[in-house]
């Protein structure tokens, strides 16, 4: 059983909005989870500064400054550690992490992918899927493995690809729900709904084999 409440790291490399989103579910008890720390691997991420207004302690760590990846990705992993994080939590963490970190966090790292996974995987997801006529789009959270946007996925949440749409306003309506799925599958961690156990994810006390999807059509249409 974790410590109540759950102890959250956050990854981001950008604007945060995710973070924030979680921040802010955590902060008005929405979630029995506290944000411990917001790291970047960018100085300059914009999220950094918002984690600090919602008086959330910060650290910025460069990849530069460490010479390799492992031993930038150690770094992490101490600054991290010394909050004794139960999660993970990747939320545009633009950088693709090592085997040693991962395993460092198995079953306590968490990604949102701007795409129904197993499609899009990688980059520029929303641009990908308008060329490829697909239409239905969405995010989703899953547990991270070291195979790149490939561990299992838990929640995903589903849009209709709009006649007209073009990158930005399709970028703009996922994260408008990637903000309210990403909190959502950390508060079934908090309250032990969802767990990890024999190497998969669980929840309400069965092998989650398909993830749960929210399709988001009918509040976007009224
Ligand atoms: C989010 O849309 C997230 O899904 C995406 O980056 C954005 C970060 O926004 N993540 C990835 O593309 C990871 N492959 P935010 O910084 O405003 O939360």
């Amino acid at each position: 059983m974790s410590p109540r409440p759950l102890a959250l790291a956050i990854l981001i490399s950008g604007r945060g909005s995710n973070m924030a989103a979680i921040a802010r579910r955590c902060a008005a008890q929405e979630i029995d989870a506290t944000v411990a720390c917001v790291a970047s691997d960018r100085a300059d991420a914009p999220g950094l500064a918002t984690a600090r207004a919602l008086g959330i302690e910060t650290a910025a760590l460069a990849p530069a400054a460490y010479g390799t990846r492992d031993a930038f990705e150690s770094a992490l992993g101490e600054r991290l550690d010394a909050v004794r994080p139960d999660l993970v939590i990747l939320a545009g963490f633009m950088r693709i992490l090592g085997g040693g970190f991962v395993a460092r966090y198995h079953g306590r790292m968490l990604n949102i992918h701007p795409s129904l996974l197993p499609k899009f995987k990688g980059l520029h997801t929303h641009r990908r899927a308008l060329e490829a006529g697909e239409i239905a789009h969405g995010c989703s959270v899953h547990y991270v493995t070291e195979e790149l946007d490939g561990g299992p996925v838990v929640l995903q949440g589903q849009i209709g690809v709009r006649a007209g749409d073009d990158e930005p306003s399709l970028s703009a309506r996922v994260q408008a729900i990637e903000h309210i799925l990403y909190p959502r599958a950390i508060g079934w961690i908090a309250s032990g709904r969802l767990a990890w156990r024999n190497d998969r994810p669980w929840l309400d006390g069965h092998a989650l084999t398909t993830p749960v999807v929210e399709d988001f059509d009918a509040l976007e249409t009224s």
